[in-house]
């Protein structure tokens, strides 16, 4: 769909409706004489001109959005009750940001980053939404690192700009993120297009049936456009020339009628292998072997649709991880249990405490019954309705029944690292993803990590850094050394 006319009929007005007269020419004191203050309308454009912008997303701000739509293709009811996932055919309309990660909002699209794959259902219990990466892994392990791990990423409070001494330093000393650097140093660390690209839920979610049993799952959204990467090196010269080029493809193939779709699938844990499983559930650093737990497919996801407002539509998207409804929850993730708090404040801050009342992120399919009133910009939406519950007129209720399934948790309180299960360690996944890449993969992914370990100032933090990959794989840690020492001489 191109842009619709917005063409509106009368003349121009104020921001309270009242005719004007002249746009191009501010009232003076006599001609060629000082501005005068009774000129309101100067006053007012300039005024809300100065407050257009909203603070940009503290991560993520780069992104671009379009509406579509949800296909059900596989009956998952014995696995969860959500209204949504029901029946074989069913359609729920959906909103998808994709984004670019430590970049700011005017940053090119073609970098090497992980991208966001952030999803709303606009299901008739609610919206439903899915806030995941187009990686199935992540970094870190535990929420309280993730501002820490974000300051590496993002510009140094000294030089104003990104620094590899802070971005290897970090990762150095969180052996953890090996298996995540590894993949984002491999040829899928910078997707051709938005389009070409698989998205993951990454974290594990609990899904629960009608009759209460708990399932563990992960989501994977594989791509029908196939997936393309761009080498280093295309990806400099394009971001160069054409710093848009992930969002203009993104809408200009929607505008082509060319929607873009993934083929949802679902790997599918009962509650009672989790205990026993090899590696830890809900370490955010480790995927499911598919050997183990095969994906399977339940759904299409189609693109459809563009915004006709970004600012709107996009810039004022909010996407929670806390989003759930009946039949879907969190699991005992660490990072997944940070991020339920952190996205509902971030919104709160950056677009408003009414953010939830905008069109893009009110719920489509039912609507919000809640005591929740007022604040800023709050628009009366519930006249003169009781704002409590319990009440004697007729007011929404509770309904007795929990969005998921209880879990049982023991033991002492304390600042607890992730259990380690029996083949857990933060290097063994990295080097079984070193050794599946084809030679050429392998080589340039050890030009790529040395290329950004090169300009590292102290010796300790590359040498730290290669000792990680080293542990991993020996043959991986044994050409990086040699890559990054001819690279420093
Ligand atoms: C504890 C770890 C994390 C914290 C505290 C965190 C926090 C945040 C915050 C504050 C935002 C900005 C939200 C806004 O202003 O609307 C954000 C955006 C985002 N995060 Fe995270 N994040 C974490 C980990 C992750 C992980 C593991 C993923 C993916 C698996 C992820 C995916 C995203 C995406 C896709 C967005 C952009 C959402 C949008 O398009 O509006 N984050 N994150």
């Amino acid at each position: 769909m191109t842009q619709e006319a917005h063409v509106t009929q009368g003349p121009l007005t104020t921001e309270a409706g009242a005719p004007v007269a002249d746009n191009q020419n501010s009232e003076t004191a006599g001609v060629g004489g000082p501005v005068l203050v009774q000129d309101q309308l100067l006053l007012e454009k300039l005024a809300h001109f100065n407050r257009e912008r909203i603070p940009e997303r503290v991560v993520h701000a780069r992104g671009a959005g379009a509406y579509g739509t949800f296909t059900v293709t596989a009956d998952v009811t014995p696995y969860t009750r959500a209204a949504f996932l029901s029946e074989v055919g069913k359609e729920t309309e959906v909103f998808l940001r994709f984004s670019t990660v430590a970049g700011n909002l005017g940053a090119a699209d073609a970098v090497r980053d992980p991208r966001g794959f952030a999803l709303k259902f606009y299901t008739e219990e609610g919206n439903y939404d899915l806030v995941g990466n187009n990686t199935p892994v992540f970094f870190i392990r535990d929420a309280i690192k993730f501002p820490d791990f974000i300051h590496t990423q993002k510009r140094d409070p000294y030089t104003g700009s990104q620094e590899a001494d802070n971005v290897w330093d970090f990762w150095g000393l969180s052996p953890e993120s090996t298996h995540q650097v590894t993949w984002l140093f491999g040829d899928r660390g910078i997707p051709a297009s938005y389009r070409h690209m698989n998205g993951y839920g990454s974290h594990t979610y609990q899904w629960n049936n009608a009759a209460g049993e708990v399932f563990w799952v992960k989501y994977h959204f594989k791509t029908d456009q196939g997936i393309k990467n761009l080498t280093q090196g295309e990806a400099n010269r394009i971001a160069g020339e054409d710093p848009d080029s992930h969002q203009r493809d993104l809408r200009q193939s929607i505008e082509r009628g060319e929607f873009p779709s993934w083929t949802v699938q679902v790997q599918i844990m009962p509650a009672a292998d989790a205990a026993g499983y090899r590696f830890n559930p809900f370490d955010l650093t480790k995927v499911w072997p598919h050997e183990d737990y095969p994906p399977i497919e339940i759904g299409r996801l189609e693109l459809n649709r563009n915004p006709q407002n970004v600012f709107a539509e996009v810039e004022q998207s909010i996407f929670s991880p806390a989003h759930f409804v009946p039949g879907i929850g969190p699991s005992p993730d660490k990072m997944l249990q940070g991020r339920l708090f952190a996205y509902g404040d971030a919104h709160r801050y950056r677009v408003g405490i009414n953010a939830d009342h905008l069109p893009v992120n009110r719920p489509h399919a039912t609507e919000a019954r809640t005591n929740s009133r007022d604040g800023f910009l709050y628009d009366g939406r519930h006249g003169g309705a009781k704002n409590y519950e319990p009440n004697s007129f007729g007011g929404p209720q509770q309904t007795g029944r929990a969005l998921w399934q209880a879990t049982s948790a023991d033991g002492p309180t304390g600042n607890h690292p992730t259990p380690v299960h029996a083949e857990d360690d933060d290097f063994v996944q990295a080097g079984t993803l070193y050794r599946l890449m084809p030679e050429e993969e392998k080589e340039r992914l050890v030009a790529g990590l040395a290329g950004a370990i090169a300009p590292v100032s102290r010796e300790e933090i590359a040498e730290r850094a290669i000792g990680n990959f080293r542990k991993a794989d020996a043959d991986f840690g044994k050409r990086l050394e040699a890559a990054v020492q001819a690279l420093r001489g």
